[in-house]
């Protein structure tokens, strides 16, 4: 097994904001209690939210920029911090979203999962009171803040793109390297290189127009209420063997069975539908039988999805 450093770990402590044991999902360390202990808990903007369809904004908002999306990526670093499992990229430059509903650069700064006992529910967000068994957050912090734990500080300063996963007859490939990675870190507080170059273009859904966007918080203490959200609406499909490899992870008190937050009030916020009017038809219905690559050559139309060719890490990786 190849364990990184201390250093390593402080630094991934950092990222997430706060120590690893503060916080759980189940009895007096669970959900219903950090509120005692971090007071944003108790706000009016948290996350998650139940998204409602029938209340949902319509808007067309400017194309999303996703920059190194589609970079390979050497020096994948996989954690698992006694919450979830941490994704984080050591290359400079990171990946990078912008427009879409946000205003300025956002940067790359770790991804994560969320999953449920069985494949019934782990989602945080729900969509008409719809579950998924896992979500995926990237969480992106706004460039003029310089660092995570700047941005936090302001209301604008994280968007987290997140990502829904539902089941599939057929394994998708581009997990596979990331539950070989997980069955190396089944203990707290540890890490792995990932074996092979990692591009997170690879591992997302095909659509990446339709989205619903709002104002809400971090899914964990502090709660702090500074993210941007956007939930991608088209799930990504896992075999059950895959996603069932994220419920080997164990925390400092056992398996991590489940680590979703329960649904927060959505108070007086609005919920923004992005919609693509020439494709617009919610829950459109999905074959089982169709396997992935099918489903890749009907689906939507990604041309004006803008993918930035020429970052500057691609020439990086050259050298
Ligand atoms: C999933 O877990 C929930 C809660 O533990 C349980 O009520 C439900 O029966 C389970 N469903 C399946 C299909 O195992
Ligand atoms: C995980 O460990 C296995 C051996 O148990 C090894 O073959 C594999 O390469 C490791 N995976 C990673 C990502 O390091
Ligand atoms: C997507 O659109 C582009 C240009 O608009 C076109 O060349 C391409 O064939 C389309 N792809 C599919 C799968 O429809
Ligand atoms: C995507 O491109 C189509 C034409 O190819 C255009 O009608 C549509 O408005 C574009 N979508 C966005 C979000 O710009
Ligand atoms: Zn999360």
């Amino acid at each position: 097994m190849h364990l990184i450093s201390t250093f390593a770990f402080a630094f991934l402590q950092a990222f997430h904001f706060i120590n690893a044991e503060d916080f759980g999902y189940d009895g007096v360390r669970g959900p219903t209690y950090w509120g005692e202990r971090y007071q944003e808990c108790r706000g009016k903007h948290q996350s998650p939210i139940d998204i409602n369809i029938l209340r949902v904004k319509q808007v067309a908002l400017p194309d999303i920029s996703f920059v190194g999306f589609d970079d390979s990526i050497d020096d994948v670093h996989v954690t698992n911090n006694g919450h979830t499992v941490l994704i984080e990229v050591d290359n400079e430059p990171h990946p990078r979203v912008s427009g879409g509903p946000l205003d300025g650069d956002y940067i790359f700064s770790q991804m994560h999962f969320h999953w449920g006992d069985n494949d019934t529910f782990g989602s945080e967000d729900k969509i008409n009171h719809r579950s998924f068994p896992m979500e995926l957050h990237m969480v992106f912090f706004k460039e003029e803040y310089k660092t995570a734990q700047e941005a936090v500080k302001h209301s604008d300063g994280l968007t987290v793109l997140a990502f829904f996963y539902e089941l599939d007859r057929h394994k998708h490939p581009a997990y596979d390297d990331i539950t070989a990675a997980l069955a190396n870190v089944t203990e707290p507080h540890t890490t792995v290189v990932m074996s092979h170059p990692f591009s997170i273009l690879n591992i997302l859904p095909y659509d990446l127009n339709r989205y619903f966007t709002y104002r809400g918080s971090l899914t964990t203490p502090p709660c702090s209420e500074v993210v941007i959200w956007l939930d991608f609406e088209q799930p990504v499909r896992l075999a059950h063997d895959q996603i069932e490899a994220f419920r080997e992870l164990r925390s400092a008190t056992g398996k991590i069975r489940h680590n979703f937050r329960p649904i927060q009030p959505i108070g007086d916020r609005v919920v923004f539908y992005n919609v693509d009017n020439k494709y617009f038809n919610y829950n459109e219905v999905d074959n089982p039988d169709e396997d992935n690559t099918q489903r890749r050559k009907r689906g939507h139309n990604r041309s004006n999805v803008t993918l930035a060719k020429d970052s500057p890490r691609t020439a990086l990786n050259a050298v």
